[in-house]
């Protein structure tokens, strides 16, 4: 059997990823600005040493997903050349690539033996029609994040179901009587982490927007959903303008101590821990709970990087992003901030797991978590389900005027 290292290199070079670097060239690199965009710097200052000639600059996009979504939409449908390397949220490659906006890597059959070191599901989400389109960035998926301490006081066990943890939460609130505690934290304002919010509990009761390739929306499980999410609202265990709450405000309710439990990606962790955290060495991680008598689902996150179809310094950039992608940029990601490793080895390092003692489990979570739908027109499908999801949580919209909505609106697109 060929070495893990040696196979990943011929298939590296079968697709052409090791192409020299030329020299004085200038790659601009476009990050996320939500989690910790200076460990990019950190990994760019790197490469830089490693690739004299090479020089990294580095744009920082929006917090959201969405935001960062429009301004590439803008930028690469102008076929604007200065950005080369970008990292796209997982719902993205299959847009991107479809839209021409990004190189293909190579052909997926010759690289098959490379993604065969990542997690599947962000080799699947990088394959478009038998091309390689881009190579995973970080794994992720919406996780538990708990106040071990607040649970231990009142001898309470990590909830497994939605009811137990409005109990959990309504008990320790009581017992607090904290004005600033809130039972839950997670995203209710119209932005892609609430498409996922939503999912949750609807997959949890067995529920798909799919099935076979078919359209297979389920209204009154659309019903039920909204309804997890409401009662929480509505039992004062979340806040009363949830639909205002986004991903880093959940983040930063957390870390302040303002909230017992909390939905939320990997990137919390290392923010948990920082010195300033009012909860450092307080918080445990858990999967989500399920409906009852649902099933254990997560959604599956994480980020890829893509070259852009329009850099002037195509070679160079691939060659970038197999570094950004391999073992040693993702575990120094892993580390400093807790993005999940998309390879699976690094789940069992012992350094990744002294920095994430929960690791092991994760990738459980991360491997069973589901995908939303891989379609060209996903941005139609997010922009549907995020905004009557809201409407419907928010109290502008009954849950059911907002699942009939949400059915029809669908059904155009996901048929
Ligand atoms: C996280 C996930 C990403 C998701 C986003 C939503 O960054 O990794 O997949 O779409 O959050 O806010």
């Amino acid at each position: 059997m060929k070495s893990p290292i040696i196979a990943w290199t011929a298939a590296a070079l079968a697709i052409g990823l090791q192409a020299p670097a030329h020299a004085d060239t200038t790659l601009r690199m476009f990050v996320s600005s939500q989690g910790s965009p200076g460990i990019h710097r950190k990994i760019a200052d790197l490469y830089e040493q490693r690739n004299p000639g090479i020089k990294i600059e580095i744009e920082l996009g929006g917090a959201t997903s969405e935001l960062q979504a429009q301004y590439l939409n803008t930028v690469l449908s102008s076929r604007d050349p200065s950005l080369d390397v970008l990292i796209l949220d997982i719902i993205r490659p299959a847009q991107f690539s479809a839209a021409g906006w990004i190189s293909p890597l190579g052909d997926a059959a010759a690289a098959a033996p490379m993604l065969e070191d990542y997690i599947k599901a962000y080799a699947d989400a990088n394959t478009v029609d038998g091309k390689l389109v881009a190579m995973p960035a970080h794994a992720d998926a919406l996780l538990l994040y708990y106040r071990k301490d607040l649970l231990d006081k009142y001898g309470l066990p990590v909830p497994k179901t939605w009811t137990e943890l409005a109990e959990t939460a309504r008990k320790i609130l009581a017992g607090e009587g904290d004005p600033n505690l809130q039972g839950m934290s997670f995203q209710g304002k119209a932005i892609e982490g609430a498409v996922c919010t939503f999912l949750l509990p609807y997959w949890s009761a067995g529920h798909d927007l799919t099935k076979n390739g078919e359209f297979s929306f389920d209204k009154d499980g659309a019903v039920a959903a909204f309804n997890v999410w409401k009662s929480l609202v509505d039992e004062g265990i979340a806040k009363k303008n949830i639909s205002e709450v986004g991903t880093d405000d959940t983040r930063r309710e957390f870390q302040a101590g303002k909230a017992v439990f909390a939905s939320l990606w990997g990137y919390g962790w290392s923010n948990f821990q920082g010195e300033d955290a009012a909860v450092r060495g307080k918080v445990g991680v858990a999967t989500l709970p399920a409906v009852d008598g649902g099933k254990v689902v997560s959604c599956l996150g994480g980020w890829e990087w893509a070259v852009s179809a329009y850099s002037r310094h195509q070679e160079e950039a691939k060659k970038l992003v197999t570094f950004l992608s391999g073992a040693e940029a993702t575990k120094i990601k892993a580390i400093e901030a807790s993005y999940l490793p998309p390879r699976t080895a690094l789940y069992t390092d012992p350094d990744v797991q002294n920095a994430m003692p929960w690791i092991e489990s994760a990738r459980a979570v991360v491997e069973s978590a589901i995908p939303r739908p891989v379609t060209p027109r996903y941005n139609e499908v997010s922009e549907i389900i995020r905004t009557l999801f809201n409407a419907a949580i928010g109290g502008s919209m009954s849950p059911e005027d907002a699942a009939a909505q949400m059915d029809a609106r669908l059904r155009r697109i996901l048929r």
